[in-house]
């Protein structure tokens, strides 16, 4: 038996009518862009996740760009975020011309908020946290030094879509946030795309603006923007997608919860969720000793493994102009020996994880 750690085909299966009535339906009115289905979106997902407004984009990148370019952010900032996330993290920091300082992770791969402080200067004017693996950081104590300091709080919420915090949704937290559609999301699109969210009407002006070419109506370009729209289609889908996505992570979660019952070994860590946090489960990353060695092993079994990353952010060749070297941050570079994620999509059976996990106590027997 081969088990995949990618549901999408799986997923179309599940959902095949109605996505294709969805498609059918906008293609039918014959308007691709900038339509009611977007509009229509934005609105559920104000209402999901309590926010004013919603703007839909083409990437969980552009969505970051755009919140950082919205709050003002530009050459000679600093922005603090984590060594551990995906490079767009970090690239749009440096998009919009300011540098991203890292701070440590916590046990939770999480930006600790204990370290910010002492990563502030005079150029600091916001923080970043990467609400990582779809787990909400530390947001009351994020927020109590951003207070103290009077910085901006920009989330980058791009895993995090139905994943809470004190019962708050992930992105409320910020003056402003950015979420990812990318396929391999809990609230996934056909292809790429993205939402920022915020409470700041003149926020939300200004990037409506700026994803549409600066145009206010068809002759009028007030400003210099660009094209980052979210396409009709996918607004339709992911409209259709919002409605099931608490289902999908209750499944995820359960499957998790097999696995904490079935791994008998110390090797292996599956980071707790506290009782403030509602994680989404994005990815299920978990700490493994001998962590090469089991992804070998585990392969034998045709079972597919993915590392979600080998490297922390201040180690790539890319990033190496911002100064950082080998040992500046403990814990990023100590996990990211370890991480490896494991199978957990909805549409697994009992019995393949009974297996995954018989396969991983058996390497370490
Ligand atoms: C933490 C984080 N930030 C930003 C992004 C960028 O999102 P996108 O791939 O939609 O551009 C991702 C995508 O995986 C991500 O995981």
């Amino acid at each position: 038996m081969k088990i995949e750690i990618i549901d999408l085909k799986k997923r179309f299966q599940e959902e095949k009518i109605e996505i294709l009535e969805c498609i059918k339906r906008v293609l039918k009115k014959g308007n691709l862009i900038l339509t009611p289905e977007v509009a229509n979106f934005e609105k559920s997902i104000c209402k999901f996740t309590g926010s004013k407004y919603c703007l839909g984009v083409n990437s969980g990148t552009d969505a970051l760009m755009m919140s950082l370019w919205g709050a003002g952010i530009s050459r000679g900032d600093e922005v603090i975020t984590s060594p551990i996330s995906f490079i767009a993290s970090v690239s749009s920091i440096i998009h919009v011309g300011a540098k991203p300082v890292f701070v440590d992770v916590d046990n939770d791969l999480n930006i600790k908020p204990d370290l910010i402080q002492s990563a502030i200067t005079k150029k600091t004017k916001a923080i970043m946290p990467v609400h990582w693996t779809g787990r909400v950081c530390q947001m009351d104590k994020i927020l109590q030094i951003a207070k103290k300091h009077n910085l901006i709080v920009i989330e980058d919420a791009a895993q995090s879509m139905g994943a809470y915090f004190n019962n708050k949704h992930a992105g409320t937290y910020g003056k402003i946030s950015a979420f990812s559609t990318h396929p391999l999301k809990n609230l996934n699109a056909l292809g790429d795309g993205g939402f920022v969210i915020t409470n700041e009407k003149k926020l939300y002006n200004k990037i409506k603006l700026y994803r549409n070419h600066g145009l206010k109506g068809r002759d009028n370009v007030e400003i210099i923007g660009v094209n980052s729209r979210l396409d009709s289609l996918h607004a339709e889908v992911l409209n259709f997608r919002l409605k099931r996505l608490k289902n999908i992570i209750e499944r995820k979660q359960s499957n998790i919860n097999l696995y904490r019952k079935l791994i008998n070994n110390n090797k292996v860590h599956i980071i707790e969720d506290k009782k403030t946090e509602k994680n989404a489960y994005v990815m299920f990353v978990t700490l493994c000793e001998e962590r090469d060695k089991l992804q070998k092993y585990l392969q034998k079994f045709k079972i597919q493994s993915l590392i979600y990353y080998k490297t922390p952010l201040h180690l790539h060749k890319a990033t190496k102009f911002l100064g950082y070297k080998k040992g500046d941050f403990f814990n990023a570079e100590k996990f990211t020996k370890k991480v490896i994620s494991f199978p957990h999509h909805q549409h697994l059976k009992k019995k393949e994880i009974e297996f995954i996990c018989k396969k991983i106590n058996d390497f370490y027997s």
